[in-house]
Formats: structure tokens, C-alpha cells, sequence
């Protein structure tokens, strides 16, 4: 019998949504120009790009390159036995289920709004996929929003988040709530791509500034390469509570 895999997130959606961009702007440039504008041509310019990121989307092994991404975050950001620690928008329980798997003891929980069109993200794939890398009943999953943490003040000795909090408008709410639930010392780290969609998210030479503003020292952006779908850069993004 094949062993079954945790699934951190399914290509699919993510193929569909990128052959979908590329077939409309190749058709309304072809329509555009034919009927219209000649200028319109040039909006098939960027449609290579949307094919080659489905391209990259279906190449398979990307379970592979995920959990290389999660190990090397926990390895950057360490683990001691016994911490409380709070994954934000965990999804499919992606971080809180790595960290359970290092640890003995203490607390682990993963929070997230599992929007109904969040890509397929749900609690019972985060408890299912516990339960297939054999840390069910050592991770709780709880729904809540970010910017609203249903924790009191000091109560995490880690906060963490990976590829949410540049999707959520507001973040810096989010952020402050994550620094709010961390004990004086604890730490906190994030893992983000350079730019948000709506939200604001941004890494520039601003962002070390509003973190402190909203709490943290020593902050550090540190670039980050990922092989997911393609190779990219993201950055890891960490601070001390003060
Ligand atoms: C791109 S997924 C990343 C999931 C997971 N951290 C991972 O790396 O696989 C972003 C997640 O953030 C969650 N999210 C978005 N806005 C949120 C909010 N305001 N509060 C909590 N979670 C949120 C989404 O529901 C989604 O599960």
C-alpha cells in the first residue's frame, strides 16, 4: 500500500488560475487588435510569463521542495523543547505541524480564517495532515483572524508565519497582535515574498522601522531562496519582542 503524503497545498488551483491568465490576455490581444487596436497586440507580451508559472506548477516534486522550505525555516529559527508556539494563517498546518514534529512537549497551535475560497486550505486538511506526520493531538487548530488573536497578552514563547501575512489587508494589526501574544524575548519570524497584494506588505527599508514601532528589536530581513514553484527569493523576516 502507498504511504499516504501530507499535502501542503495542490497545484491545481494555481495551474488554472495561471492558464486562465495567459489564454484571456493572448485572446483579447489577438481580439483587440484584430477588431480594434493594433496596440492591443502588446497585451500578449506578459502571457509567457503566466504559461512558464504553470509550467512550473505542474513539474511535480513540490511536496519535496515545501518541506525543504520548512525545514530550513525551523533550522533558522530554532526549537526548544516545552515553547508555546503560534503559527499564523497555518493553512494546512503547514509550520505548527513541522514544529510539533521537533519538539517534546509544550504547546503548539495554528490559527487561520480557512476562507471558503482560500485554494482549498481547511482545518480538516490541517488535522488530517497531523495526523499523517504523526503529531495529531500535540497541534490544536483553532479558526480566527489574525488581526484579533484569541490569546492573552505574553503567552507565546514563538510566533511564526509563513506566505500569509503579505495577503492580509491590515497586516501591521496582524503583526501587532502577533507581538502582543509574544513574552518579553520571544521570538518572532516570518517567512514572505518582497510584496503583498492589497494589503501593503512590503519589503523595503521601511519595514524594519515599523516593526519596531509596533515592538520588536534586532529585527533582521534576511533573503530566503525557494525552489517553489520556481526558484525565488522571499525573505525571513525576524525580531526579538521587547
Ligand atoms: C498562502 S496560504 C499559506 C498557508 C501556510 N502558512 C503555508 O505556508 O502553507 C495563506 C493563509 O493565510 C490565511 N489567512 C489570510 N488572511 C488571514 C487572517 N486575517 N487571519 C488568519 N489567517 C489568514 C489564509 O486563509 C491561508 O490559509
Amino acid at each position: 500500500m502507498r504511504e499516504e503524503k501530507p499535502n501542503y497545498g495542490s497545484p491545481t488551483a494555481h495551474i488554472i488560475a495561471n492558464l486562465t491568465l495567459g489564454i484571456f490576455l493572448l485572446v483579447t490581444a489577438f481580439l483587440g487588435a484584430f477588431f480594434l487596436n493594433f496596440f492591443f497586440a502588446l497585451l500578449a507580451l506578459p502571457s509567457p510569463y503566466f504559461f512558464w508559472m504553470a509550467k512550473g506548477w505542474a513539474r511535480g516534486g513540490l511536496l519535496e521542495d515545501k518541506l525543504r522550505i520548512r525545514e530550513d525555516f525551523i533550522r533558522l529559527v530554532g526549537v526548544k523543547d516545552g515553547e508555546k508556539i503560534l503559527d499564523v494563517g497555518t493553512g494546512s498546518g503547514f509550520l505548527a505541524i513541522g514544529f510539533a514534529k521537533k519538539m517534546r512537549g509544550g504547546e503548539i497551535v495554528g490559527i487561520d480564517v480557512w476562507m471558503p475560497m482560500g485554494g482549498g486550505l481547511s482545518m480538516q486538511k490541517a488535522l488530517r495532515n497531523a495526523e499523517i506526520e504523526g503529531v495529531s493531538g500535540r497541534v490544536i487548530f483553532k479558526r480566527a483572524d489574525a488581526r484579533e488573536i484569541p490569546y492573552p497578552d505574553e503567552y507565546f514563547d514563538k510566533v511564526v508565519a509563513s506566505f500569509a501575512i503579505h495577503i492580509i489587508r491590515g497586516w501591521e494589526k496582524a503583526v501587532s497582535e502577533m507581538i502582543r501574544v509574544l513574552k518579553p524575548g520571544g521570538v518572532f519570524a516570518v517567512l514572505e515574498p518582497k510584496k503583498g497584494w492589497a494589503g501593503g506588505w512590503r519589503v523595503d527599508q521601511n519595514l524594519k522601522v515599523k516593526l519596531e514601532e509596533l515592538g520588536l528589536r534586532r529585527v533582521e530581513v534576511r533573503p530566503f531562496t525557494i525552489h517553489y514553484p520556481k526558484e525565488r527569493t522571499v525573505f525571513l523576516v525576524t525580531g526579538v519582542k521587547r
